[in-house]
């Protein structure tokens, strides 16, 4: 456990013992593996989707509000949603706790609220709508993540940024196997799974984060602002030139009564027919 953001915001990074809860077991026998602590954000994350699961069982509390982001069809969210009414300990009877769960996919969101009609589900991308999903991750006590696909480890990294400069959770689980492997790759682990310099790799880890995902958009936006001429002349394999007006902007010529006499078939990056280099 150490200090991150000052002395007043701590992360607990753990790694959860892997294989260490078979799915069978009974909720109510089920301990809680990582402590929360006060004052503290005990972020736990695993490699496994079962392992994700079983967090949302052991981990969480009765009456805590929680968020789910990514919530797919809706597997993890019911678990959730069941031990925030009948969980054990926590601040107990009076709190009532909650469920929210958000995924950035239309159809995963129809099928989540279709399989668990009681549930509250909701389409968003926490990424592309920081503001909404700050004010609807706002006094959560516990923030699962499994957002799945490439470059998971990246965004899991800037989402979580931008969570804890903004609020406290007591809990944030995350399923991410390529952060694992950066925790395996980059830092120390003791005995009980918890990372020893989570604060300095996690600052590491933002940084990178926010330094690809800007010059990925910046690469993206100047490619779209360069004058069409300022890319080089090519040919197309049948030796007629690739319009650049039509790759990298717009082709005025298509409209002419004998059309453009440059290729507008193929893309200008890679050659295939059917789409631009824009596109
Ligand atoms: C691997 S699935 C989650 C599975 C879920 N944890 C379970 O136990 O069934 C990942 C989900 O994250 C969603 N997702 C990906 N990026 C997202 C984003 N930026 N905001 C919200 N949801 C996102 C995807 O649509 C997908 O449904
Ligand atoms: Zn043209
Ligand atoms: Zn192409």
């Amino acid at each position: 456990v150490v200090a991150l953001d000052g002395a007043d915001r701590a992360l607990c990074c753990c790694k959860a013992a892997p294989g260490s809860k078979p799915k069978s077991l009974r909720r109510s026998r089920l301990v809680a593996l990582h402590p929360r602590r006060q004052g503290q954000v005990t972020c736990v994350v695993t490699h496994a989707t079962d392992s994700f699961r079983t967090l949302a069982n052991a981990q969480v509390q009765r009456g805590d509000r929680v968020v789910e982001i990514g919530a797919s069809t809706g597997e993890t969210a019911w678990r959730l949603a069941r031990a925030v009414a009948a969980g054990e300990g926590g601040s107990g009877g009076s709190k009532s706790g909650s469920y929210v769960g958000v995924d950035c996919s239309e159809e995963m969101v129809a099928t989540a609220k279709k399989a668990h009609p009681d549930l509250e589900f909701q389409l968003l991308d926490c990424l592309m709508e920081k503001y909404r999903f700050l004010a609807l991750c706002e006094g959560a006590d516990c923030i699962f993540i499994d957002i799945g696909g490439s470059r998971s480890a990246e965004t899991v990294v800037l989402v979580l940024a931008l969570l804890l400069k903004r609020m406290q959770p007591k809990l944030v689980v995350i399923k991410c196997e390529e952060l694992v492997a950066d925790l395996d790759a980059n830092t120390t682990v003791d005995d009980s799974g918890e990372v020893q310099d989570a604060a300095a790799w996690f600052t590491a880890a933002v940084d990178a984060a926010a330094k690809s995902s800007e010059s990925w958009g910046r690469k993206k936006d100047q490619r779209k602002i360069r004058h069409p001429l300022r890319h080089q002349r090519k040919l197309a394999p049948n030796g007629v030139e690739i319009c650049r007006y039509y790759q990298f902007g717009e082709c005025h010529r298509a409209s002419d009564p004998g059309g453009c006499p440059y290729e507008h078939g193929l893309c200008y990056e890679c050659l295939e027919p059917g789409h631009r280099a824009l596109d």
